[in-house]
């Protein structure tokens, strides 16, 4: 992506932490953007502090199907066809699987995993049939390469935004339509506060919020990464059409050693029946992912 200027962008959990940064990394280009959030008070807030006429608020809730489609129809009205869509606004729930509940499980998956997946549904159709092309930006987490049994239903998101995102990739290459997964490591933002917007109807067998927790990891979230240093490094991703956004470079050692395990677990088995014929046609389909994955970085 080289041409910013004078597109639309709709970055979900824009009013606070990671999406805030990339709200302002766009402005700054030229881009109209739509801070889409939960949090009302929090859009007042940044549009105060913004102080633009290209940017505007609407309140969503990315859980739900509806409010996705109304926030696209009310953007889209005021500025134009949204061509850089920022699946970003995302909730943690800092606890083991087996210490969660269904309502848990309903929460985060709705946020995380249905969100991007309700931008992807709502805006994709919407920009093959405007055929400008663009921009989708999934924020995974590094938390989507390390899973360290909390916190579970987290990792079970991320690793999924993953998977779709890299599917996605591939797919809307040949509508010049780029796909990056953003995988930050701790950012100074406001994701510790999640408990706060949690929906009525997913309150039900929540556990007691641990208000000493979240003062601990307030208290890590300080020396997180500024939220303008990260958007920086999104936009240079885009340019860049990478497949993944690693913002932050402490992490690239762990996932070197992460996958060296990985390979470890593979063993030589003596050859079974079928084993020419599967090698051939994985020959074939390995030669197509890598194509792909070539045609991927330059689509835009
Ligand atoms: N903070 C970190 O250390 C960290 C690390 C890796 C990945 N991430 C990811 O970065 C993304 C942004 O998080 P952040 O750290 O900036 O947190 P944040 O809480 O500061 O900002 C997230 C924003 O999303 C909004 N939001 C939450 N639920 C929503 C919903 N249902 N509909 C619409 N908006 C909603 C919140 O109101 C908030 O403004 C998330 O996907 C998160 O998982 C964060």
């Amino acid at each position: 992506m080289q041409d910013f200027a004078g597109r639309t962008a709709f970055v979900t959990g824009g009013a606070n932490g990671v999406g805030l940064g990339v709200v302002r990394a766009l402005l700054a280009e030229g881009c109209k953007v739509a801070i889409a959030d939960i949090r009302e008070d929090a859009i007042e807030k940044t549009l105060k502090s913004l102080d633009n006429q290209m940017v505007m608020g609407v309140k969503v809730d990315v859980a739900s199907r509806d409010d996705m489609a109304r926030a696209a129809d009310e953007v889209e009205a005021k500025f134009g066809p949204v061509t850089l869509l920022f699946n970003n606004a995302g909730i943690n729930l800092f606890q083991t699987i087996e210490d969660s509940s269904w309502s848990d499980w309903d929460w985060v998956m709705g946020v995380n995993l249905q969100g991007p997946i309700n931008g992807v549904m709502t805006f994709v159709p919407r920009m093959i049939a405007h055929g400008q092309g663009g921009y989708i930006v999934n924020t995974a987490s590094m938390a989507g390469w390390l899973a360290a049994g909390s916190p579970g239903i987290y990792n079970t998101t991320k690793f999924a935004v993953r998977g779709m995102s890299e599917s996605l990739r591939y797919s809307l290459a040949k509508h010049k339509i780029g796909v990056s997964i953003l995988c930050p490591g701790l950012v100074k933002s406001y994701i510790y506060a999640s408990d706060d917007i949690r929906p009525a109807e997913l309150m039900g067998d929540a556990k007691p919020v641990d208000h000493e927790n979240i003062k601990r990891l307030a208290d890590f979230h300080e020396f997180g990464m500024e939220p303008d240093v990260i958007a920086a490094r999104v936009l240079d991703g885009m340019r860049d059409n990478r497949a993944y956004i690693f913002s932050h470079p402490e992490f690239r050692d762990e996932v070197a050693e992460l996958f060296e395990e990985y390979l470890g677990d593979f063993r030589d088995f003596p050859n079974d029946p079928g084993f020419e014929q599967r090698t051939g046609f994985e020959k074939f389909r390995r030669e197509r992912y890598k194509e792909a994955r070539a045609a991927a970085r330059s689509a835009t």
